[in-house]
């Protein structure tokens, strides 16, 4: 029987277990880290929507900034809290992580800096989730702060997908098992902009031993952010930063 198909992220799937052994070989991502770095000018506060397993908020800890990382999903935020009790007590009171929805943010503090990495916008629906975001984002934004969202470049997103029993990531595991990625379903609606994906991670122990398969759901919603940003009182800081040709990151600024 096909296992359930749960959502991306989810507390009982392999999406987050596996989330910073995928991130580490993803090529998608090179170079994202030294952008954002560069964009602080100055120890600065910096707030991160979907902050995940803390990749990004906890480098930036470490180069001396304030972070708060805020995530909808618990099993990302939990491997997050797990790493920052492990770093230096300096670094970790920099350092703080909270469960929450960006698209109704109400922190009570502003920040120099937001930053929505790796396609963290693109997992809401590119209506009023974006339109809330970004209005959010605005609010918690000092006068002549800068807001960066890393988004998918839509030509990309057309490519047809590679064949399902074909895997994308394959992770040799001490002990002879493995962790392996395979693409189940994939469908772009460009009308609507929307991506549709299904997962199944597998993980094997060791060779020949039963395989856990774990089907996760993940939809991409893709628009233009610029009207959105320009609609919550933002601006254009910049052109597009290209990340390695399949995502840019948009850098917006509130005067
Ligand atoms: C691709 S991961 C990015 C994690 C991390 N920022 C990085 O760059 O490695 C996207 C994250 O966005 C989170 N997310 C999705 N929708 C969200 C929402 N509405 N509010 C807050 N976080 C959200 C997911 O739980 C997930 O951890």
């Amino acid at each position: 029987m096909a296992p359930t198909t749960r959502p991306y992220y989810s507390s009982k799937g392999l999406s987050a277990v596996h989330y910073d052994l995928l991130t580490a070989a993803d090529k998608k991502l090179s170079g994202d880290l030294e952008v954002y770095a560069g964009l602080a000018s100055g120890p600065s506060q910096i707030l991160e929507l979907g902050a995940g397993t803390g990749r990004i908020a906890l480098d930036l800890a470490g180069r001396g900034h304030s972070v708060l990382g805020l995530d909808i999903a618990p099993a990302m935020l939990d491997q997050a809290e797990t790493k920052r009790k492990a770093l230096d007590p300096e670094t970790a009171s920099r350092l703080r992580f909270k469960l929450g929805d960006m698209a109704s943010l109400a922190l009570g503090e502003t920040f120099d800096l937001v930053l929505c990495t790796y396609f963290t916008l693109a997992h809401v629906p590119a209506g009023a989730a974006w339109k809330n975001t970004f209005r959010g984002v605005a609010k918690h934004l000092k006068p002549g702060g800068l807001a960066a969202f890393h988004l998918p470049v839509e030509e990309r997103m057309r490519e047809p997908p590679p064949p399902s029993d074909k895997p994308v990531f394959l992770h040799a595991l001490e002990g002879g098992g493995h962790v392996a990625l395979y693409i189940l379903e994939h469908g772009y609606n460009p009308k609507l902009g929307r991506m549709d994906l299904v997962l199944d991670f597998v993980t094997r122990a060791a060779p020949g031993a039963v395989a856990t398969h774990s089907h996760e759901r993940l939809t991409y919603y893709l628009a233009d952010p610029v009207p959105f940003a320009e609609a919550a009182g933002l601006q254009v800081a910049m052109a597009p930063i290209d990340i390695n040709g399949v995502g840019a990151i948009h850098v917006f600024c509130k005067l």
